[in-house]
């Protein structure tokens, strides 16, 4: 689904993401760990286009998406979503979800008095699409309140409602448990797994250790800019060098 190659994104002399190499596979939920600073949120922003890779080169499926603009690698597929959640702080949930719908004719249109017809048409399936995934993420209740009011954990859940807005088939999540109290957590863990069961794929930053041994396999370990491991979740737990990593001891 995803291939990395060789990436490269330094700030200056900082090496945030140094000569990372892995794929993706299809169908998988792809866990990504590393302590904090190791680089994980900066290769998200580079492989979705928000930063042009120094070095290296990123596939989805069979096409070369880096170097792309973001908006073209989210038409292709690939969408991101943010460690800490960017609603339009503004709006209503369904508002921001249906602002996060793909190629509205009512942007390209807007002047157009005969297209008037057919972006009301386009309207009403945003809509109907933004209630669904609403439903599904058992925010109907919140749909007509302002982002700004909702907690942290159903701004996550807001974040992923967009992400699907656009019938993705390769999501990467940003710390999607970050800030989420448990019981929510348990539903948004949930909803990933069934989003996997109906065939997106994920790739997964998390540092909630049961969240990734429940959901992730395979995982990756970035510590430093540099991918460290991968392998399955008890493997990886078990394997000292990454805890040397999280104790900031240099990895083997
Ligand atoms: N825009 C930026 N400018 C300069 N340095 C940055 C920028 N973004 C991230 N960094 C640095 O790059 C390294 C990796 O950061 P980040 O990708 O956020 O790590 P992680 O998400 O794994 O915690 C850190 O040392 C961080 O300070
Ligand atoms: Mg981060």
């Amino acid at each position: 689904m995803l291939e990395v190659r060789h990436l490269v994104k330094h700030f200056g002399g900082l090496y945030a993401v140094d000569d990372v190499s892995f794929t993706v596979k299809t169908g998988t939920i792809t866990g990504l760990i590393g302590p904090n600073g190791a680089g994980k949120t900066t290769l998200f922003h580079t492989i979705a286009g928000g930063y042009r890779p120094d070095r290296g080169e990123v596939f989805l499926g069979p096409k070369r998406i880096s170097g792309l603009p973001p908006h073209r690698i989210f038409q292709l597929g690939l969408v991101r979503t943010f460690q800490i959640p960017k609603p339009f702080r503004e709006m209503t949930v369904l508002e921001n979800l249906m602002v996060a719908a793909p190629g509205q004719l009512g942007e390209r249109f807007w002047s157009a008095w005969v297209a008037g017809r057919r972006v009301r048409r386009q309207e009403r399936e945003i809509r109907e699409r933004a209630v669904q995934v609403m439903e599904f993420l058992n925010l109907g209740r919140v749909a007509q309140e302002l982002a700004k009011n909702l907690s942290g954990g159903q701004q996550k859940l807001v974040e992923i409602g967009r992400a699907l807005m656009s019938d993705p088939q390769c999501i990467l999540l940003d710390e999607p448990g970050a800030g989420v109290n448990p019981s929510l957590l348990v539903e948004i863990v949930d909803r990933i797994a069934e989003l996997n069961s109906r065939g997106i794929t994920f790739l997964l930053i998390e540092h909630n250790m049961d969240v990734v041994m429940n959901l992730c396999d395979p995982v990756l370990v970035m510590a430093q800019g540099r991918l460290l491991l991968e392998g399955p979740p008890d493997l990886v737990r078990s394997d000292s060098r990454v805890l040397d990593a999280y104790l900031g001891g240099t990895p083997a």
